[in-house]
């Protein structure tokens, strides 16, 4: 795989890069993790990505051993080392490997790993032309008042059961809903529903229980920026049955617009053909990548 790794302390290929099977970050899915994106040699909103993930090292009493200068200058060595000018870029931090004999995990030394490699999509750039297939899955997403889905983790087995699931009704991927029936978020995605009373778009997305995404911000910005009404509140299923559009958000992949959901045609739409909202917001997210107010070029 072209890419470039760092961990304890050395930069390697990925093929080198290891961790004990006794590091807590394996063993109890305990880390926390962000990824940015490299888009035409720029990091895009990277400061974002770094106050994110500090504040998921801070809420799982997380040291990871780096400054945030050091952690930047990591990402920045790793896409230069893989020669990538489009890359996926993720910071981690495992609680690492206890004591001999420990269970306590203060005696953790926690552990600072980050990887470059070329650029992931949810959904491919051909796949996005003909809309994705989402089906709302069965699995309930994990309480947040258990595990705060604010602190990027890897506790992912209700999207993995919610993919399958996915892939046996023929869909591409899931969305979950929390205990009361409000539409979450998917494996790697926000979820952003469009309606249009009256002709004026009104966009409505989860205000809680999802990971505040660096591109859902981004869609948050531009949607008030287009004079779109916003509206950050529980979305029931009911409700988002009935929307005009339906796009998901990610860094991998931006603005990902969702052709059918639970199999029927969002909007009556055929397939590859997409709402007007949607359609602009893609376009102003890619020309985004270009303002240098949110651009960092590769060193
Ligand atoms: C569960 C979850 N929700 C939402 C997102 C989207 O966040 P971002 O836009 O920062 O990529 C991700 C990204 O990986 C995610 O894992």
């Amino acid at each position: 795989m072209q890419g470039c790794a760092y961990i304890d302390g050395a930069f390697v290929a990925p093929e080198d890069a290891k961790i004990s099977i006794f590091d807590w970050g394996f063993l109890h899915s305990d880390a926390t993790y962000d990824v940015a994106h490299v888009w035409r040699g720029r990091f895009f909103r990277l400061d974002d990505h770094l106050d994110r993930f500090e504040a998921s090292l801070a809420a799982l009493r997380l040291v990871p051993g780096v400054d945030r200068a050091r952690m930047r200058e990591v990402m920045h060595e790793c896409v230069r080392r893989a020669g990538l000018q489009d890359a996926y870029v993720e910071v981690l931090c495992t609680r690492g490997q206890p004591a001999p004999g420990s269970r306590d995990p203060r005696s953790c030394v926690n552990r600072f790993m980050a990887f470059a490699i070329p650029f992931v999509w949810i959904a491919t750039p051909e796949r996005q032309r003909q809309g994705i297939a989402l089906i709302v899955g069965s699995p309930r997403r994990i309480p947040a008042a258990s595990v705060d889905p604010r602190i990027k983790n890897y506790h992912w087995l209700d999207f993995v059961m919610g993919l399958y699931e996915a892939y046996e009704r023929g869909a591409e991927t899931v969305g979950l809903l929390d205990a009361e029936g409000h539409v979450t978020e998917g494996p790697g995605f926000n979820v952003f529903a469009v309606f249009r009373p009256g002709g004026r778009p009104r966009l409505v997305s989860a205000d809680a229980g999802v990971l505040e995404g660096v591109s859902r911000l981004t869609v948050i910005e531009l949607a008030r920026a287009a004079g779109f009404e916003l509206q950050l509140r529980p979305l029931p299923l009911a409700e988002f049955r009935q929307a005009d559009e339906i796009f998901l958000t990610s860094t991998g992949g931006g603005v990902i617009a969702v052709a059918s959901l639970d199999g029927v045609p969002v909007g009556g739409r055929a397939p590859g053909v997409f709402g007007p909202v949607t359609e602009r917001l893609q376009r102003d997210y890619w020309a985004l990548h270009d303002d240098p107010r949110y651009g960092e070029p590769l060193r």
